[in-house]
């Protein structure tokens, strides 16, 4: 009748209008941490359904893996098993009415939950060239007995863009997995020519994120600093060994070629792609022997033209210079300390005295009211404890264990 057609078409126009919503949903998250519960979410409401699953096909280890199948932990099962597992497998869809009617299906989920698994709609999830990525699996259709042909139909469209938000959100987590690597090789790549200094830059990485976010820095300015800081020293692997692995003091040629490692950091730098917000890491990176006063190098600038992110690695660099071992002298009023990590209180008083010559003093500042946490980073690893723990606990004493 023309009731029912009508009953029909709005019917129809809902469906198709959850199905846009949804999708605009799923493709503006790119972060996969997120993007998993928001499928998990949207799948269950649209389908009507009272849980759903979502696998990920591991193709290497011939395994279906899941994050969050509604507050359970990780779930690994191999392909072929089940009935995700045979969906994934076979790449064809399955409706059933009673899954506890399969010989193949596993209760052990059911009976460890007290729950009742009826009706099951599982599909596999395909890229954009056809290959299977995953399952969804939509559990027991609310006010039905099972799910019905318009649910098959529904759940493909639904699938589809479940499948290019997972690809997408995949693909970009693969590409931060090899820029992150290669990032790392660079840095071990410093620390193998010369294993005294090696954690280096990972410390100067740290101490410079804990000044960061004191200051309160954006989000982009951190991870800027982030990656200028790892790879500060990069350009020391163009220094010949004679003098990066000098054991003594530098004259003053042997000085001058040391200082020319910004300078070469930063010839490195300009060559790697930088993702966008991130293209200050060579500038930033280049300046780190700058001094507030203009009396560092290679530039001389002063404090007001330099990147504040410059001023705060000044900071940590030093800082680790004076309490990490070093094989040439460090000097404090008068006395020789050979290559030792200078105590801390008198590291601390150095910082403080060149506040506003060669530090930042809001730098400074910052780095004092962060360096309990700093310490605690490193204690028992790179810092003895009893190193620290004066320290530490005229800071902070509620942080020592
Ligand atoms: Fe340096
Ligand atoms: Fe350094």
């Amino acid at each position: 009748t023309a009731t029912d057609h009508l009953a029909e078409q709005k019917h129809l126009k809902e469906l198709l209008s959850s199905l846009i919503a949804v999708a605009y949903d799923l493709t503006a998250e790119l972060d996969f941490d997120r993007l998993f519960p928001l499928i998990i979410g949207k799948v269950t409401e649209v389908m009507s359904a009272e849980r759903t699953s979502l696998y990920i096909i591991d193709w290497e280890r011939h395994e279906l893996w899941t994050k969050v199948a509604e507050q359970v932990e990780q779930i690994r099962l191999p392909l072929g098993k089940g009935i995700s597992g045979r969906v994934a497998e076979s790449g064809e869809m399955l409706n059933v009415a009673d899954a506890w009617e399969l010989p193949y299906f596993d209760r052990t989920f059911d009976q460890e939950h007290q729950f009742r698994t009826r009706s099951v709609l599982c599909m596999p999830i395909k890229n954009h060239v056809g290959e299977k990525i995953g399952v969804l699996q939509v559990i027991n259709k609310k006010g039905k007995e099972r799910f019905d042909s318009e649910d098959e139909i529904f759940l493909k469209a639904l699938t589809s863009q479940v499948g290019i938000a997972l690809e997408n959100s995949l693909l970009i987590e693969e590409l931060l997995l090899s820029f992150n690597s290669s990032i790392r090789t660079l840095s071990a790549m410093v620390d193998a020519r010369h294993p005294l200094t090696a954690g280096h830059s990972q410390r100067v990485t740290d101490y410079s994120l804990l000044i960061a976010r004191e200051m309160g820095l954006s989000k982009d300015e951190v991870e800027t600093l982030k990656y200028a800081a790892i790879l500060h020293d990069i350009g020391k692997i163009g220094i010949r060994d004679a003098i990066l692995l000098k054991n003594g003091q530098f004259i003053p040629e042997e000085r001058a070629e040391m200082n020319t490692h910004p300078v070469k950091t930063k010839a490195i730098l300009d060559k790697f792609h930088f993702p966008k917000g991130m293209q200050e890491v060579p500038d930033i990176a280049v300046h780190h022997h700058e001094k507030v006063n203009g009396q560092g190098y290679p530039d001389g600038l002063t404090g007001d033209q330099l990147p504040l992110g410059s001023k705060i690695m000044a900071v940590a660099d030093v800082f680790d210079a004076l309490t990490s071992r070093r094989d040439y002298p460090k000097y404090a009023s008068g006395e020789t300390l050979n290559g030792d990590p200078m105590p801390l209180p008198m590291a601390i008083s150095i910082l403080k005295k060149e506040a506003g010559t060669h530090f930042d003093p809001d730098v400074v500042a910052a780095f004092l009211s962060c360096l309990p946490q700093a310490l605690l980073l490193y204690r028992g690893d790179h810092f003895p404890p009893e190193y620290v723990d004066d320290m530490i606990r005229s800071l902070a004493p509620d942080l020592l264990p």
